[in-house]
């Protein structure tokens, strides 16, 4: 593969998955909706499409008129955009696009039942992928495609509250402790991973590739924290889990935004340990674990 399209190249993933595909020698087209202002970097193996804002609304031809050519198509506008990536994958399909990578890039687990009961979100990125299912076993199809899961991003993460710390506050809550280990992934990782994934086309067509740049606890986060701020004095509130997950989810039921960024968090880390529950694909794709304080040092130098 060479030829590879891009829709979210704008956004905070998308930069590096963008940036990922560009440094690997694709040749890439970002898609970019009509009223988008953001600014892209010019690259000599970087082309920039505009299609109309509504892509549900855009006539089907000019959607597989604007995938034309390219052999994959990357999608990090969000998740729950479950109809434009129908849509899009519609297209793909009639344009003979082989390769759809969804919005999954998952913190939690879309494969998993109890995730997608309990984030509607979640459930939102199964459907995209039964549908690309479907599509991909339809007669004559040759469409394929690969959803990636890299658990929470770990530097974004970290500048946010995803990961429960605060880091300008020096506050973290820790779950059960801090000793359950999740597996997270940088954005880079993220972007390294998508372009792996195309350099090995027939090892990673029509699977979920779960990836990670390390598998961590908050308290080892917590220590490299502490390191990398040269601050030991943090204020630290445990919680059962199980207690935190049920009062955010009962918050979120009601619609509170930052509720539902909470329960992503909580069951980020509760369940998201790729190399207990899932086969992890770091050696398929030839990534080696990264080192978490060099992460935890670049995050941190970037929020203060
Ligand atoms: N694992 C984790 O911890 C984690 C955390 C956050 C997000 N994610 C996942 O990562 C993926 C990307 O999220 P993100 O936070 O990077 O998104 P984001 O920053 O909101 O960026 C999405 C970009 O897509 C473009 N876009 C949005 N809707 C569009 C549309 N209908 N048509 C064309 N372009 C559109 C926008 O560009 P313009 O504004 O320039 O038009 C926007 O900058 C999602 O699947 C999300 O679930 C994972």
């Amino acid at each position: 593969m060479q030829k590879i399209a891009i829709l979210g190249a704008s956004g905070s993933l998308g930069r590096a998955v963008l940036n990922g595909l560009l440094s690997a020698g694709f040749t890439v087209t970002a898609l970019l909706r009509e009223s988008s202002q953001s600014k892209i970097e010019h690259h000599s193996n970087l082309s920039i499409l505009r299609i109309p804002d509504s892509i549900i609304e855009c006539p089907i031809d000019d959607l597989v008129k604007a995938v034309s050519g390219q052999e994959a198509l990357v999608i990090t506008i969000a998740g729950s955009q479950v109809r434009e990536q129908m849509r899009l994958a519609d297209a793909c399909e009639s344009a003979g696009v082989t390769r759809i990578i969804p919005a999954d890039f998952g913190s939690c687990d879309s494969d998993d039942q109890a995730t997608v009961d309990i984030l509607p979100l979640y459930s939102a990125k199964y459907k995209v992928r039964a549908y690309l299912q479907d599509l991909a076993e339809k007669p004559g199809s040759k469409l394929t495609w690969t959803s990636i899961i890299g658990g929470h991003f770990l530097d974004l993460g970290l500048q946010g509250d995803l990961l429960l710390f605060n880091v300008k506050g020096r506050k973290v809550d820790l779950l059960n402790g801090g000793n359950i280990r999740f597996s997270t992934s940088t954005i880079d990782r993220y972007g390294l991973a998508v372009a792996r994934i195309l350099q090995r086309p027939e090892e990673t067509k029509n699977k979920i590739i779960y990836v990670q740049s390390a598998c961590v606890s908050q308290n080892e986060l917590l220590a490299s924290l502490k390191r990398a701020t040269g601050e030991q004095q943090w204020s630290v509130t445990d919680h059962k889990w199980r207690e935190k997950l049920d009062g955010a989810r009962e918050k979120a039921d009601q619609g509170d935004r930052d509720a539902i960024e909470e329960v992503v968090g909580v069951w980020g880390i509760v369940a998201s340990n790729w190399e207990k529950s899932r086969q992890l694909s770091n050696g398929l794709l030839g990534l080696e674990n990264e080192d978490v304080d060099e992460i935890v040092k670049r995050s941190v130098s970037e929020i203060e």
